[in-house]
This record gives C-alpha cells, sequence and structure tokens, in this order.
C-alpha cells in the first residue's frame, strides 16, 4: 500500500479518489482532519477496504512510527500542509507547526523506518514531497517561469514554510540517502477545493448574491491547473521519477486574477444566472490588497513533459468548465464546508459584515 498525507483535503482527497479509481493498491490515509480536511470528500470510498483512514498528525511521531511498522507503505505521498497564503499571514504558527516540524516528524520516521526494509523494499521506496511554486517567489512580467533550477525566493509564511519543507527533503536525499522525490506545482482549481481559495470562494460568493472580492488592482497572475492534472503528474513523478528530482508541474495557463474572476461570472452566467438577468460581474469588488502579495507566478513544466511525457488532460477553459458545474451539482458539500469556523474565517479576512 502506500501512505498518503493530508489525503482529507483539495488535493489530497483528489489524488486518493483518482488513485482507487485506476489502481487496487490500498491507501493509507492519515489526516489531522484541520477546518481544511473533510472526510466527506472521500464519501464514495465509503466501506472500500482499499482505502484505510486514520485521523492524526504527521507531527506525532509515535503515530507514525506504528503505522509504517504496522501497515509498511511502499510510498509515502505528503500533502498535509497548511496552505491557505491569507491564513499564514494573519497566523504563521500552525505554518511552522506543520509544514516544516510537521515534515522534519514525517521524514524521521520515514528514514527509521527505510532502514528497517529489505534490500529489494529500499529499491522501490518511495518519499514523495509535495509541494509549490510560491516557493519561487514572484516574477517578473517578462520573466521567463519558474525553471527547476530558479533560486528559493518565498515571500509569504506559507512559502517560506513549504521552502524549509522542501529543504528538509532534499537534506534527507543527500544525508541520508532516503530515496526521495519533490513535485513544485502552480495554482490547482476543481472538485472539493476549499471556499477560501480565490476560484471557489469566488463561485461561493456569485451563487449567494455576495461580493466578488478582488486585491488590489487584479492583475497578479497565477498559473492555474486542474487538480486531477496535478494528480496525474504526482502519480508519473512516483512512478518513474528519478530519485532525488524536483519536478515543476503545470499547464501553461497564466492568467490574471481579474480574468479568472471574468471567466466564472460568464459561465455563472451562462449555466444559472442571476433572476434579475445582470452578469454576475456586478458583484465584482476591489478591497485591500494582500500584504506582500506576489505579483506574478508561472511553470515551465518542460522538465516533466519531456522527461516523464507527462500531459495535462485539461485546458483552462475546460477545466474552469468542469468546476463550476461541479460546485452547482454540490451544494450540500458547499453548505456544509462553509458552516460554522468559515464564518470566523471571513468575517476576519473580508470584515464582519461579508461572514
Ligand atoms: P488543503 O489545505 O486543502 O489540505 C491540507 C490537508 O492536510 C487537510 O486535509 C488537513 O486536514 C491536512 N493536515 C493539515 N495539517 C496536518 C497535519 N499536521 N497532519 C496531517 N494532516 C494535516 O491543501 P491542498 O490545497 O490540498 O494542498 C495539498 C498540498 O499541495 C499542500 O502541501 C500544498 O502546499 C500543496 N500545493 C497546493 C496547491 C494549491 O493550489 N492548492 C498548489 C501546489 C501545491
Ligand atoms: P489564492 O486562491 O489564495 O491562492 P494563492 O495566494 O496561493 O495564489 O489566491 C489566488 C489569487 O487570487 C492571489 O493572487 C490572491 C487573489 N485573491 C483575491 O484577489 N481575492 C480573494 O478573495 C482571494 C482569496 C484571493
Amino acid at each position: 500500500m502506500i501512505l498518503v498525507t493530508g489525503g482529507a483535503g483539495f488535493i489530497g482527497s483528489n489524488f486518493v479518489l483518482d488513485w482507487l479509481a485506476q489502481s487496487d493498491e490500498p491507501v493509507l490515509n492519515l489526516d489531522a482532519l484541520t477546518y481544511a480536511g473533510n472526510l466527506e470528500n472521500l464519501a464514495s470510498l465509503a466501506g472500500d477496504a482499499r482505502h484505510v483512514f486514520v485521523h492524526g498528525s504527521i507531527a506525532d511521531a509515535d503515530l507514525l512510527a506504528r503505522l509504517l511498522a504496522e501497515h509498511q507503505p511502499r510510498a509515502v505521498v505528503n500533502f498535509a500542509a497548511e496552505s491557505h497564503v491569507d491564513r499564514s499571514i494573519h497566523g504563521p504558527e500552525d505554518f511552522i507547526q506543520t509544514n516544516i516540524v510537521g515534515t522534519f516528524r514525517l521524514l524521521e520516521a520515514v528514514r527509521a523506518y527505510y532502514a528497517t526494509l529489505a534490500d529489494v523494499e529500499r529499491e522501490a521506496f518511495r518519499f514523495l514531497h509535495v509541494s509549490t511554486d510560491e516557493v519561487y517567489g514572484s516574477l517578473e512580467k517578462d520573466a521567463p517561469a519558474f525553471s527547476e533550477t530558479h533560486r528559493y525566493e518565498p515571500n509569504s509564511p506559507y512559502s517560506a514554510s513549504k521552502a524549509a519543507s522542501d529543504h528538509l527533503v532534499r537534506a534527507y536525499h543527500h544525508t541520508y540517502g532516503l530515496p526521495v522525490l519533490t513535485t513544485n506545482c502552480s495554482n490547482n482549481y476543481g472538485p472539493f477545493h476549499f471556499p477560501e481559495k480565490l476560484i471557489p470562494l469566488v463561485i461561493h460568493n456569485a451563487l449567494a448574491g455576495k461580493p466578488l472580492p478582488i486585491y488590489g488592482d487584479g492583475q497578479q497572475i497565477r498559473d492555474w491547473l486542474y487538480v486531477k492534472d496535478h494528480c496525474s503528474a504526482i502519480r508519473r513523478v512516483l512512478a518513474a521519477g528519478r530519485l532525488g528530482e524536483v519536478y515543476n508541474v503545470g499547464g501553461w495557463n497564466e492568467k490574471a486574477n481579474l480574468e479568472v474572476v471574468h471567466t466564472l461570472c460568464d459561465l455563472l452566467d451562462e449555466l444559472s444566472p442571476r433572476a434579475d438577468g445582470q452578469s454576475y460581474r456586478c458583484q465584482i469588488t476591489y478591497v485591500a490588497d494582500r500584504p506582500g502579495h506576489d505579483r506574478r507566478y508561472a511553470i515551465d513544466a518542460r522538465k516533466l513533459e519531456q522527461e516523464l511525457g507527462w500531459k495535462p488532460a485539461e485546458t483552462f477553459s475546460t477545466g474552469m468548465r468542469k468546476t463550476v458545474r461541479w460546485y452547482l451539482d454540490h451544494p450540500q458539500w458547499v453548505a456544509n464546508v462553509t458552516s460554522g469556523s468559515y464564518r470566523d474565517w471571513v468575517g476576519q479576512q473580508y470584515g464582519a459584515d461579508k461572514a
């Protein structure tokens, strides 16, 4: 089996669902079920013996040692993290604890477990660390996209904590010979995306008749990838990536935030028009910019494409349409995840009257 951490979050749950749709190899899913973890994402696996869920933290050394000894995974895929930049600005502590200390504890546990394996199992074992393009910092308008050798220049507590975890993973390869792989992916979107991030937040607010908040001038650029394409890239790197290597993952879809929001409004106008006939664009509202807001991210994915033959299946246009449809078809999922503590977050970030 494989051990997946953070498999109840946005990308992790998509990964687990896709993995078990394509393979009978069981998944041991370790997730702390923070506000971002949601077992409802995995409801379709209820009663499926191939999915073993454990509620716990990657920072729990005893639990990790026990799980690894008991289940003997042949690979670990580490998604577990605090992942929202704005939350890292309000409170960096959890990011340090999970992304740095947690990754360190996981590496330590895996190092000890790896030492117990027979030669043939050691040969096959992999530790894949899922990271982000945000570790590379912000690009000037005309600068080439981030390659794997771009220097690390993280600008937010989130990206700094992910950068630190990447460095630890690298060090465990060079120092202890742990067979690691690292992927640095651009912004994801798709099903089960928590509505604190731009795309699901805009869909949710649009349908609720609330403002669509654009930070600053809305001309910041992100490089968008449909989540299932990220999952297929991780499967490919896990299967064939060269040990110790880093692979950038992206779909060559650079878009300014305002353009993304316009696309969402246009899709919603078509698929679920407002009762008054106006476009959802009338709900767009400019709000204060994010402190230290990175201006542009762009991923050069040629290494992954040329070395491992990976290609995304979705374009920005097909992926966005699927995403909007998914949210329209799953109002109960949205209602469940936006109750309770979600309101506290919206109040803190956008003002009490917006909660
Ligand atoms: P998410 O916030 O939706 O999910 C994170 C998951 O990790 C949740 O299920 C949460 O409960 C779990 N978790 C948090 N702390 C934990 C701990 N201490 N132990 C075990 N589980 C814990 O995040 P996501 O968007 O799915 O991102 C997954 C990974 O991919 C992260 O490492 C993130 O840095 C990386 N990534 C995300 C994006 C993106 O656009 N979302 C892009 C590139 C890379
Ligand atoms: P986000 O989805 O938080 O991802 P990240 O910060 O990791 O790239 O934000 C994507 C972009 O959208 C980013 O430039 C910030 C911007 N943004 C807004 O303009 N308004 C919002 O309400 C949010 C959540 C994000």
